[in-house]
């Protein structure tokens, strides 16, 4: 049932390229994107006032980067909340806006507590799910599902990768729709997003090399991660897998935070993963490297294939291929899963169950 491979999360990582491929292709009609979801017309998505994009964990984390593409794509509002506070917190609402709700198991109480809450407002539910028929499935008023297949262990990898994809798809509709972008722009950006399987082909393959890494960290009572835009929201999930398989103490910070207090944490030896796929920002992450490094740290640079790196900065650097920034995500949050298998592996942990998590979380 595994495939041949030790864990499922190590299956479910590999089965990326094919996920992405099926939750991709029935969505673009002759090279445009297409939500398939009657009621979400042109004319409706130029409607939208505002975007909430309401999940739990990984599938938050899947939000935080469809609210940057919808922003940067559409120039739409969008604003990210965990389900939990949501439900709680008497979310400022009203009829124009379009409430996206992430889930892959589609029964996280606090998710479908949130979407509820959001119905009951007379706000239209948009739901990006995994589980075909699942209770967040049912409740909502449209439905956009990923095709990931089912996902066993407990840490989400490749449901994240496509909950990203689909968001990818909806914010080249809403722009399209809303003359954001024009119709070649949209073509492109859709035929990028389609090359993604294959674009992750090789970091899948680049397994060694971040085994290797772990192998010199494994030992590390805490790791950072620090990242600026997408980056920043890929440090959050770097980090939530490392701490949920591995159990080592880790943390994410905007780059530009980390001068607010954090810094004071950075000792002698202690890693440093500083992500720099993003070029509006990578001289300033690059200088946040430094600044650790000159602190003892040990920094992992990710970056692109192309970009200069200067002595002094990274003690490793793992390089990406040129991709369209704003689906970097997807070509970095392998590398980033990987390390936290490995790991988690090395340190003896079981990784597709880990200690005191389910894989759906159906209690508050
Ligand atoms: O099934 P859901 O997507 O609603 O689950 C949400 C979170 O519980 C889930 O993503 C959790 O954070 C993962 N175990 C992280 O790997």
């Amino acid at each position: 049932e595994k495939g041949g491979y030790p864990h499922f999360m190590l299956k479910e990582i590999n089965e990326q390229p094919a996920a992405i491929t099926a939750t991709v292709s029935p969505r673009v009609e002759d090279g445009m994107p297409v939500l398939r979801v009657p009621e979400l017309t042109d004319e409706a998505l130029r409607k939208i006032g505002r975007v909430h994009l309401v999940a739990c964990g990984t599938a938050m984390h899947a939000g935080m980067v469809g609210k940057a593409a919808i922003e940067a794509l559409a120039r739409v509002p969008a604003e990210v909340d965990i389900a939990s506070e949501f439900r709680y917190r008497d979310p400022i609402l009203s009829p124009e806006d379009l409430v996206i709700i992430i889930s892959q198991s589609g029964e996280t109480s606090d998710t479908l507590a949130a979407l509820k809450l959001a119905k009951s407002r007379g706000v239209p539910v948009l739901a990006i799910v995994n589980v075909v028929g699942s209770s967040i499935a049912r409740a909502a008023d449209y439905v956009m599902y990923t095709y990931a297949g089912p996902e066993i262990a407990v840490a989400s990898t490749k449901a994240y990768m496509v909950q990203m994809c689909v968001l990818y798809l909806f914010a080249l509709r809403l722009a399209y729709a809303r003359g954001r972008l024009t119709e070649a722009e949209t073509r492109r950006y859709t035929a990028r997003l389609q090359d993604a399987a294959e674009i992750i082909k090789p970091r899948l393959a680049d397994c060694e090399y971040i085994k290797y890494l772990a192998s010199l960290f494994m030992n590390t009572q805490s790791c950072f991660f620090i990242g600026r835009g997408f980056d920043y929201s890929l440090s959050l999930e770097g980090s939530l897998k490392l701490k949920e398989i591995s159990y080592v103490h880790s943390d994410a910070y905007a780059a530009g935070e980390l001068k607010h207090g954090t810094i004071s944490l950075v000792t002698d030896g202690v890693p440093v993963i500083a992500l720099a796929t993003q070029k509006s920002v990578y001289e300033k992450t690059l200088s946040n490297a430094k600044e650790t490094k000159s602190r003892g740290a040990k920094v992992i640079l990710f970056t692109t294939k192309d970009t200069v790196v200067p002595e002094g900065i990274a003690d490793y650097i793992v390089r990406l291929d040129e991709y369209e920034d704003i689906f970097m995500p997807l070509q970095l949050i392998v590398p980033l899963q990987l390390f936290a298998y490995y790991m988690a592996v090395l340190r003896g942990c079981d990784v597709d169950k880990p200690r005191n998590l389910a894989k759906s979380v159906t209690v508050e």
